[in-house]
């Protein structure tokens, strides 16, 4: 099969692979109809991401259809439609029991990290009945492909973790997929004011479409003055950071109100400093998490109500044999003007 190989910093090539097998009882092997490129792809590429070897089949989204499924599967069957959650869970672990997939003692964010991903014809899945989710029967394919990471970490880690309440007051720094995936989730709680904070004016331009009531280009190096003079003088009650560069995390602390949070979404490579001199009287609090998917059934539903479309991020489509176009068109996004690339396998 073809496969979107990690080969070291900076080197990625479509190769041909061997079609995965089923390994333990409880895997799935699943056919892949759409896959997509997540920001950490590009941390990766960055070299950003220890855990991640070179040779690695990278991607951790995507829907396809179950191929074949181990003796102790039972929740899905040959020919079934799944979403694959970018966190697999064994659902029985100590982690899993508490709700936090995410540090699941035998799974996490593994898929096209510590085993292989979803950038290929082919992925096998570990833990298929609690980590992959049934498709409802007519619903938009390319839509839930939005819901095996975007949307729920946009949501759990930015809005659940920023603690967003109604009239509250939102800065979202990072207008990528991921920001403007909190830019959605977090209106679900009516917060009076959300900002958003990006170098990219077409993605800003996104932004305001997607309900940002302001938008700052950062660039002049005045963002934070401007969240001051739109908070008179206050700050945000919740700032997350969706880009994962020291700079934007030093930029929420310098956002953050009196009795706030700073919830970090980004996947940081670099050390930061954290100005306690400054914040040690402020009654924050500062959270970090990895995406736990606890939410993907319940967004699953908004998605299927309209009350959220994430298709609206879709900007490209490619097949897998451009793959790599895909990459340079996503990774440039600030000429191309892409979103999310729907990969067809
Ligand atoms: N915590 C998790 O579980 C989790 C899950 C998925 C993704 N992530 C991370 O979330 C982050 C965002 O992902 P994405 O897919 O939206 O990435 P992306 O690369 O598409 O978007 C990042 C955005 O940040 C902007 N940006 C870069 N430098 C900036 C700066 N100095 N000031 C302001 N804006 C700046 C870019 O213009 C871009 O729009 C990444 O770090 C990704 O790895 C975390
Ligand atoms: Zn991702
Ligand atoms: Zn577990």
């Amino acid at each position: 099969m073809k496969a979107l190989v990690y080969q070291g910093p900076g080197k990625m090539a479509l190769e041909d692979r061997p079609k995965p097998v089923l390994q333990a009882p409880g895997d799935a092997i699943v056919k892949l109809l759409k896959t997509t490129i997540c920001g950490t792809d590009l941390h990766i590429l960055k070299g950003d991401v220890a855990t991640c070897a070179p040779g690695r089949i990278l991607g951790h989204e995507g829907v396809g259809v179950i191929d074949s499924v181990g003796a102790g599967v039972t929740a899905f069957e040959p020919g079934d439609h799944v979403l694959i959650s970018c966190i697999s869970s064994c659902g029985k672990c100590e982690n899993c029991r508490r709700g936090m997939y995410s540090h699941c003692a035998t799974g996490g964010w593994i898929l096209g990290n510590q085993i292989d991903g979803t950038q290929a014809e082919y992925v096998r899945t570990p833990h298929a009945d609690t980590s992959l989710y049934p498709i409802p029967v007519g619903a938009d394919e390319e839509a839930m492909v939005m819901l095996s990471d975007i949307l729920p970490t946009g949501f759990e880690c930015g809005v659940l973790s920023g603690k967003v309440e109604p009239g509250a007051s939102v800065a979202i720094v990072g207008a990528g997929p991921i920001g403007l995936a909190a830019l959605l989730t977090a209106q679900l709680y009516s917060p009076a004011t959300i900002i958003m904070i990006d170098l990219d004016a077409n993605r800003l331009a996104v932004a305001s479409k997607f309900g940002a009531t302001h938008v700052i280009n950062s660039a002049d190096g005045k963002a934070a003055e401007t969240v001051r003079a739109i908070t008179e003088g206050r700050g945000v009650d919740t700032a997350i950071e969706a880009v994962g560069v020291p700079a934007t995390f030093l930029l929420c602390q310098e956002l953050v109100a009196a009795g706030g949070v700073i919830a970090n979404v980004g996947v940081h490579g670099h050390m930061v400093d954290l100005h306690l001199e400054k914040l040690w009287s402020m009654n924050i609090a500062i959270t970090t998490r990895l995406v736990d998917t606890v939410t993907t059934p319940m967004l699953m539903k908004t998605v299927r109500a309209k009350t959220i479309d994430p298709a609206q991020l879709i900007t490209h489509r490619f097949p897998l044999e451009r793959i790599v176009d895909a990459y340079d068109t996503f990774g440039r996004a600030a000429e191309t003007h892409a979103l999310k690339v729907i990969i067809e396998a």
